[in-house]
């Protein structure tokens, strides 16, 4: 696997157009399965997990093919309800496409797919939902059968914790389900509402995604249908804090600022000038960055998780130090190890990662441990004195759609090598 050379102390300046978003293709590509014929996804991101969902739907026995940014999915020929153990462990996602094979054939074949980098991650409350709709699961040998002997059956869920995977399986296996079926305490993400508009622009009868009552009034059948993905508002946060590390000052274009007002009110804590209109965010950094005395990541819309590790990278070199607590996850802190041999000085204790900001950082060479961590690397690269290797970048490339040839057109100092 190539490394990513950085040479940083650059300033980056300049405009990017944001990628679709990975944590919304992936259950819209799940939720086609629901679809008869093809549909047509735009803004679809060129990224790994794409590339393996795409796969997962192939072995399934559907027709998939990708131009540039548009994946067609014809899943008149599936002939298949499992996932082979391979697929599962490129992806921990791929459980979302649980709810729509079951959807669709009434039964599926997984792997349980266990932790990750991240820490545990159980998928209880997925199957706890399931078993609520009529589905039966046995496990054996580390494989979930799952079998909903009548159909599928609406159920009233509450959810003891909003899980955003869980609440997109529902959805899944309700959008086909017989009567109607409450999602208590759902996840609020801007990715569940995009999957919802995805379903009913096919026919679905999906309500009050974004708020935490969700209702799926079971249909018939989904037609063929056409959906634009929404932006990343992830990798979004993560051209800003570049520009932030190195003085700079750029423009975004095609994101979404109402999905990221807590992202974009800690940035704004550290000085940094945001400025929206509309679908584009003109985004300049301050001489230097100030201290953020308490971050927390929550639920949306709460501060994310996923841009925890993208706020710590930048606050390593902010004027003071500043708290960051994740409430999310069990151990995301693997990546500060990294950070540390940058010279940032960061203490981690459970939950908590204290950041002692400093002058400078300076070149080393690091490696990826996980998606998000592995984008802090690339921050802390770009801001160090002199040039950085950074290894494991497969990493990033699950998420991240060409970030080489995106920071090289703002300045960066980077290649692929
Ligand atoms: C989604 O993961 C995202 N992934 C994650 O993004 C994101 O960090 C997370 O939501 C939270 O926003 C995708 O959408 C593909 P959860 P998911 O179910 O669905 C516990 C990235 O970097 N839990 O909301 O797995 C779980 O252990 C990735 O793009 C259970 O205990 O998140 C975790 O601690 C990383 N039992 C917490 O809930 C369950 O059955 C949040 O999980 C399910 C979850």
């Amino acid at each position: 696997m190539p490394e990513i050379k950085i040479k940083g102390g650059k300033r980056l300046s300049g405009e990017l157009c944001i990628q679709g978003a990975k944590n919304s293709v992936l259950p819209v590509l799940a939720g086609t399965l629901l679809c008869d014929g093809e549909c047509i996804v735009h803004n679809c991101p060129e990224i790994s997990d794409v590339d393996i969902s795409l796969k997962i739907l192939n072995f399934l026995g559907c027709g998939c093919k990708r131009e540039g940014n548009t994946v067609r999915v014809d899943t008149s020929g599936m002939n298949n309800d499992e996932i082979p153990d391979s697929l599962m462990r490129e992806m921990r996602s791929s459980v979302v496409f649980l709810g729509a094979i079951l959807g669709r054939t009434g039964k599926a074949v997984i792997s349980n797919p266990g932790g990750c980098e991240l820490g545990p991650r159980p998928i209880d409350i997925h199957l706890s939902s399931l078993e609520k709709m009529g589905v039966s699961i046995k496990e054996e040998h580390g494989l979930l059968y799952c079998t909903a002997e009548n159909g599928l059956k609406g159920a009233d869920i509450y959810l003891s914790f909003p899980s955003v995977g869980a609440t997109e399986n529902i959805i899944l296996a309700a959008a086909l389900a017989k009567g109607k079926t409450v999602i208590h305490n759902a996840a609020r993400e801007p990715e569940i509402s995009d999957l919802a508009d995805f379903l009913n622009s096919a026919g679905a009868r999906i309500y009050g995604c974004g708020s935490d009552y969700i209702e799926v009034y079971g249909v018939e059948r989904l037609n063929s249908t056409q959906h634009t993905i929404i932006p990343d508002r992830i990798v979004a946060a993560t051209y800003m804090a570049a520009a932030a590390v190195t003085g700079g000052d750029i423009t975004l274009c095609n994101v979404m600022p109402s999905h990221m007002v807590s992202t974009l009110s800690v940035f704004r804590e550290s000085g940094c000038i945001i400025d929206p209109h509309g679908k584009s965010i003109v985004f300049k950094s301050p001489e230097r960055l100030k201290r953020v005395p308490t971050v927390r990541s929550l639920v949306y819309p709460g501060f994310p998780t996923d841009a925890g590790p993208i706020i710590i990278a930048m606050l390593t070199v902010a004027n003071g130090t500043s708290v960051f607590v994740e409430n999310i996850f069990e151990s995301r802190y693997k990546y500060t190890d990294e950070l540390k041999r940058f010279g940032a000085k960061i203490k981690t204790e459970g939950k908590v990662a204290v950041v002692e900001g400093v002058e400078r950082l300076s070149a080393t060479a690091g490696k990826c441990t996980d998606l998000r961590g592995g984008a802090a690397l690339i921050l802390a690269a770009l801001a160090a004195e002199g040039e950085s290797e950074i290894g494991e970048i497969q990493h990033i490339l699950r998420g991240y759609e060409d970030i080489t040839g995106n920071l090289l057109r703002i300045g960066a100092d980077i290649k692929l090598d």
